[in-house]
């Protein structure tokens, strides 16, 4: 009989499933060490999963009813958590991510034109030039050894955002909004024992230290806000400053206030660099670890010019290097879990869900669900290709669904498109050693550690 191989693709490693439920110690030590370790073996099966301890109920769903139910049908009903708030109110402020009922409506249809898809050119232009610049670094680091591709792509995402955000170039301002982002993603922007406990309301010691960052942090953003304010005025709008301070609610003429459009920028600054700059990195790591994949890229992209003034025009070019990007956003979410908190009494299904109860869905979860996913653990980016549906609509969303979908999805598509094929242009990437790289999830899904990457370059 013949004997037909199927492809076999590259199965990452990933941080094991605790065989059981957590009890609530560990359920906390998890979530600040590893979060993808909160969930058991089996939630990866069910539908819905509930909990209870210390009068709280927890619920995770994967269930697609479930999720229509609390982030479509009756989103109201569901609120960002006290964490949420306490966490990320000292960085992101009054922007449109924690902003809830009529406010975050009027931001939201304020802010949607200026993030439309004809902003993609601009974006696309920012994206390539700070690329170029990046490339010629990591290329002459490339040459005396391995490279910190996670410190390229970090250096870079928030190159871009600064750019596409500011058009200012950050040499002035690189290094100290790099420190402050830092200062928070590494301390004061984790969760704490009693981040999670306590209501938002009651400040622990570490809401002082998030206030303190606070007023740094706005001063800075002010500070780079009037610098932008003096560069002399263009006919055509340059960046999304430009957009946003033209924006208008079309129901009732509003325009941002100066402290509403910093909190503005600082939240797209915030929610949107780390989330893409891993998106890089795992799509830069699953393609060093996937020779045929990698070399498919190439293929894909070895003529196509992604020069400034081209780049828009190449993004449908790209449908391989797009389901690279999809699949490792399917892999490793950076947003691995969505939280809300229920106001009022619900129903999800045959579960009742009582006030209070926080209500979890995860990317992470959905995306290497066995009933939702042939395979769930394999590197398979043709997944993406064609129109292969999804096990339900909710199978496969990096950028949550429903009305507070992402914002910037179209944008951190866009970006992450263009860099990875502009990488994979100019170099073949491979692995410096051997040690595997774990997804880590505290804020967002990062590595284990910074893996080395060996970058030669192609002719
Ligand atoms: C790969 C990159 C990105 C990922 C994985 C990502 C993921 C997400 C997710 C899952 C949500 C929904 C959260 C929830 O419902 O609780 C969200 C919301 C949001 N994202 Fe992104 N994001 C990315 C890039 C960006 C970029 C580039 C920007 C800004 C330009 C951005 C701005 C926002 C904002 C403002 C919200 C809140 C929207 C609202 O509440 O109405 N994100 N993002």
């Amino acid at each position: 009989m013949m004997n037909v191989h199927a492809p076999s693709f590259f199965v990452p490693p990933r941080p094991e499933a605790p065989s059981e439920e957590l009890g609530l110690y560990r359920f906390f030590v998890a979530v600040r060490t590893n979060a993808l370790q909160i969930w058991p073996k089996s939630a990866y099966e069910q539908g819905v999963v509930v909990r209870s301890a210390l009068g709280r109920t927890r619920i995770l769903i994967n269930a697609p009813d479930a999720i229509h139910r609390v982030l479509v049908e009756n989103t109201a009903n569901y609120c960002r958590t006290s964490a949420t708030i306490r966490i990320l109110r000292p960085i992101v402020g009054k922007g449109l991510l924690l902003s809830e009922g009529e406010d975050w409506r009027h931001q939201r249809r304020t802010i949607a034109p200026a993030l439309a898809p004809r902003v993609v050119p601009m974006m696309a232009r920012h994206v390539a030039l700070a690329t170029e610049e990046t490339i010629a670094q990591v290329a002459a680091v490339a040459a005396r050894g391995p490279v910190d591709i996670l410190a390229a792509v970090q250096f870079l995402a928030l190159e871009i955002a600064a750019r596409s955000m500011f058009s200012l170039e950050m040499r002035q301002y690189g290094a100290a909004l790099r420190r402050l982002i830092t200062r928070f993603a590494t301390g004061l922007g984790r969760p704490y024992f009693l981040d999670l406990m306590l209501p938002a309301a009651i400040p622990t010691l570490r809401d002082l230290a998030r206030m303190r960052f606070r007023s740094q942090w706005v001063a800075f953003m002010d500070e780079i806000i009037e610098a932008r304010l003096r560069a002399p005025p263009q006919g055509k709008p340059r960046d999304l400053f430009d957009m946003l301070l033209a924006a208008r609610d079309p129901e009732t003429g509003e325009a941002f206030s100066r402290a509403q459009l910093r909190d503005q920028m600082a939240t797209m600054i915030v929610a949107g660099h780390e989330t893409t700059a891993l998106t890089l990195f795992w799509s830069l790591y699953l393609l060093a670890s996937s020779p045929a994949e990698q070399e498919r890229v190439a293929d894909e992209v070895r003529n196509i010019d992604l020069a400034p003034d081209s780049a828009a025009d190449a993004l449908a070019k790209l449908p391989y290097t797009k389901a690279v990007v999809n699949e490792a956003l399917r892999l490793y979410p950076p947003a691995f879990a969505l939280a809300r908190m229920a106001i009022a009494p619900d129903r999800l299904g045959d579960v009742d869900v009582p006030r209070g109860a926080l209500v979890m869905m995860s990317p992470w979860v959905l995306h290497r669900h066995l009933r939702l996913w042939k395979e769930p653990d394999a590197f398979n980016p043709s997944r993406f290709l064609g129109e292969a549906p999804l096990a339900h609509r909710f199978a496969h969303m990096p950028f949550g669904a429903g009305p507070r979908i992402c914002i910037g999805a179209q944008l951190a598509l866009t970006e992450a498109c263009l860099v990875l094929a502009t990488m994979i242009q100019r170099f073949r990437v491979a692995l410096a050693d051997a040690t595997p790289v774990l997804p880590v999830a505290v804020i967002v899904t990062q590595p284990d550690h910074a893996a080395p990457f060996r970058l030669r370059l192609r002719n």
